[in-house]
């Protein structure tokens, strides 16, 4: 069995995590949720926790952790601090993934089951990817980003920092997301898109800017 393990959240995506986590042979203690009382299981495993418990040095010193947050920015700002406390982030990878030997994984990033992630692709720190998508050669992805179930990005795409994309997206070789950006359910991404933009339809287009990541439940 690997080591010990503490879920940052325990909504929809934690479940997930923690399917992933267990199929993948990690010993999970216990989920940490502000949400939910301390003991309350959440399919057997137990609430240990509000987030703030990390803080504590005494606090399960030789667990790892991963951030079960759909919210990007909460994602980043609690992985952020797991690593300024000194704390590891585990990656956590369904075992029924296909990953190349030669592509890279950041720490605290999430594969759920059937992704595939091909030669040469570099996924950074506290990515998501979801159910069955796929990033094929050569891909990048840098931290934080969000890949929805069922999206397939072609090769050499890149991804920058929080770019989300939704659930059954397509983008074609070469293209570049922009830091932030947003790419609607279904999309196919034919060029590339702006930081902070958001993008829908076939083939995509900007439906108007973000500045500040708008209803950010809907994504
Ligand atoms: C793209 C998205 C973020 C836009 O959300 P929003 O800003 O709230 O946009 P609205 O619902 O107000 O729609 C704005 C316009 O864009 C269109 N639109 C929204 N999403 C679209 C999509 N995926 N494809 C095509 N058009 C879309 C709407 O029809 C509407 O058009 P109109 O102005 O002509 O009526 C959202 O619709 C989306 O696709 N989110 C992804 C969700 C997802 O995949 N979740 C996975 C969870 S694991």
């Amino acid at each position: 069995m690997r080591n010990s393990l503490v879920i940052i959240g325990a909504g929809g995506h934690g479940r997930v995590v923690h399917d992933a986590a267990v199929a993948s042979d990690w010993n999970v203690i216990g989920f940490l949720d502000d949400t939910k009382e301390i003991g309350y299981k959440v399919n057997g495993v137990p609430i240990i926790g509000g987030i703030s418990v990390i803080k504590q040095s005494s606090f399960l010193p030789e667990s790892d952790f991963v951030i079960a947050l759909g919210d990007q920015l909460s994602r980043r700002n609690i992985s952020s601090q797991v690593l300024e406390l000194g704390r590891r982030l585990a990656i956590v990878a369904h075992p029924s993934c296909i990953i190349s030997p030669y592509a890279k994984i950041g720490n605290g990033t999430v594969l759920v089951g059937g992704c595939i992630v091909n030669a040469n692709a570099s996924i950074g720190s506290f990515c998501i990817l979801n159910t069955a998508s796929t990033i094929d050669h050569d891909g990048i992805l840098a931290s934080g980003v969000q890949i929805s179930p069922g999206v397939n990005l072609a090769g050499w795409v890149y991804c920058g920092e929080d770019a989300y994309i939704g659930t059954g997206a397509a983008i074609l070789p070469n293209v570049r997301i922009g830091a932030r950006a947003i790419v609607g359910a279904g999309s196919v991404v034919i060029r590339d898109v702006p930081d902070d933009a958001i993008v829908a339809g076939n083939p995509a287009r900007r439906l108007r800017p973000s500045p500040t990541r708008p209803k950010s439940q809907r994504i």
